[in-house]
């Protein structure tokens, strides 16, 4: 099947991607570098016409982009994201109706809490902290740590010990000051923490995959926390001055391939899942999950790994059987067959290498799940966005996502409408022996469906 394709865009694909300064707001209270930038969403929200009488749906709504691009354009929406730091982050970006004096007095007790605890543990704000400069390993309180589960599901060296102390003592007071209030507010600071983790106290950073940074020896976590906290109460005074606070706005932590929470009358579906490669989706957020209490040891992590769409080989079992629904699909079984001839031709072995192209057939039918349990959802010619990523990952045969997509949508009652080219990357470059260099470009897509 031929799909027709955009032209490519003039622009470079750094500024295709980035966030503008003028979206920062909200969008900002904590993103995750696997998000898409706010202009596209508008994009296709006007693309499909929506209005105040519509609702929007994003089932894999990751920190809620979607969701907060339609509430701030007056466009109910409903998300919902299986893994449950995602969920939690998106549902505070949502939630503009909280108190702006009462987030403010709790952030007040909690830094003096936190302050006094940190102080009797020897670790004192840091401009004030000579003694901290030296580094004297031992003097700090040892009951401040992670325990012997957590440490295990912590990649090694993404946090250094003081940092770490000081994150906890924070952690450890949001939950105690905040007891006899709404648990809204308390989902408000932990994410405030969270992207204290994520944007200065942890030893890592993004490229895109997340990787380990030179080890700080110390993080004014306290200082960050308190500038962050402030200027996201800033944030949600303005949205709720500019009356925007009350379009409705609702998300859920669900696997996208059941939506048995998820309400009908959907007019659109503007989402981005999971690409087929080799990015662990529970890698990017870990250490925050972790800090957060929402992983809390090998079994937690497994039950979320199991919950989401098979994309790589962390997280395929052996009980999965997801590929049972794209058998009678000769396009994603070539691809498969494709992955593993080159695998045998190249010796690999490995037992990661061994599933790749169970990555493949099981990702499209999560897929075909997903696409099935959300036709019912929809109102009758209902429109959808898909951005996906051809991927090279599985020893660089071709998967070409969005029209593999098409096919599987096609045969749930889908009718694909277009398939915008929305950003381009340098996939891997080849030299042969005549030193010619071949560029292998990778696409990424927005699938446009519609309800047939
Ligand atoms: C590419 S990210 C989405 C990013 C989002 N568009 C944003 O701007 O933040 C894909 C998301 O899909 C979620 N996910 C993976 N499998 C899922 C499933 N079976 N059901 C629901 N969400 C899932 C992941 O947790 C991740 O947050």
């Amino acid at each position: 099947m031929h799909l027709a394709t955009s032209k490519l865009p003039k622009r470079k694909n750094g500024s295709v991607n980035a966030v503008r300064k003028e979206d920062l707001p909200v969008h900002d209270w904590y993103r995750f570098v696997l998000s898409y930038p706010p202009h596209l969403v508008r994009q296709y929200m006007a693309a499909f016409g929506l209005t105040s009488k519509d609702l929007l749906f994003d089932p894999f709504c990751g920190t809620g982009t979607t969701l907060v691009e339609a509430k701030r354009n007056k466009i109910p929406s409903v998300g919902c994201d299986a893994h449950p730091f995602a969920a939690l982050v998106s549902r505070v970006k949502i939630n503009w109706d909280l108190d702006a004096q009462t987030l403010r007095n709790s952030f007040r007790r909690i830094l003096r809490k936190a302050g006094r605890i940190a102080t009797a543990n020897g670790l004192q704000a840091l401009s004030f902290d000579a003694e901290m400069l030296q580094d004297k390993r031992g003097v700090y309180g040892s009951d401040i740590a992670l325990n012997e589960d957590e440490e295990k599901l912590l990649p090694t060296g993404f946090l250094s010990q003081r940092p770490l102390q000081r994150l906890l003592i924070l952690r450890d007071s949001i939950e105690e000051e905040t007891e006899g209030e709404l648990a809204e507010v308390r989902e408000f600071l932990l994410v405030t923490l969270a992207h204290v983790i994520a944007n200065g106290a942890g030893n890592f950073a993004f490229g895109p995959e997340i990787y380990r940074t030179k080890a700080k020896s110390d993080y004014d976590v306290m200082g960050h926390f308190a500038r962050h906290g402030d200027l996201m109460i800033k944030e949600l005074i303005a949205v709720q001055s500019a009356d925007l606070a009350k379009t409705p706005s609702e998300v859920f932590a669900e696997d996208a391939r059941t939506l048995s929470q998820i309400p009908g009358q959907i007019s659109a579906v503007i989402t981005s899942p999971p690409y087929p490669n080799e990015k662990d989706y529970t890698r990017t957020t870990r250490v925050e999950s972790i800090l957060l209490r929402l992983l809390t040891d090998r079994p937690c992590l497994r039950q979320v790994k199991e919950s989401l769409l098979r994309s790589n080989t962390r997280n395929i079992f052996v009980d999965d059987s997801d590929g049972d629904e794209v058998k009678e699909f000769a396009s994603i079984q070539k691809v498969c067959r494709e992955i593993e001839k080159r695998r045998i031709e190249l010796d690999k072995d490995s037992g990661f290498e061994r599933l790749y192209h169970k990555v493949v057939s099981h990702y499209f039918g999560g897929m075909r799940k997903h696409l099935r349990a959300l036709r019912p959802k929809l109102r009758p010619r209902a429109r959808l966005a898909y951005v996906v990523g051809d991927q090279l990952s599985f020893l660089m045969v071709p998967v070409a996502t969005a029209k593999l997509l098409s096919e599987v949508a096609e045969a749930e009652g889908y009718k694909t409408t277009g398939c915008d080219l929305w950003r381009e990357r340098i996939g891997t470059k080849v030299r042969n022996s005549l030193t010619n260099e071949k560029i292998v470009r990778v696409r990424e897509e927005v699938l446009l469906l519609q309800k047939a």
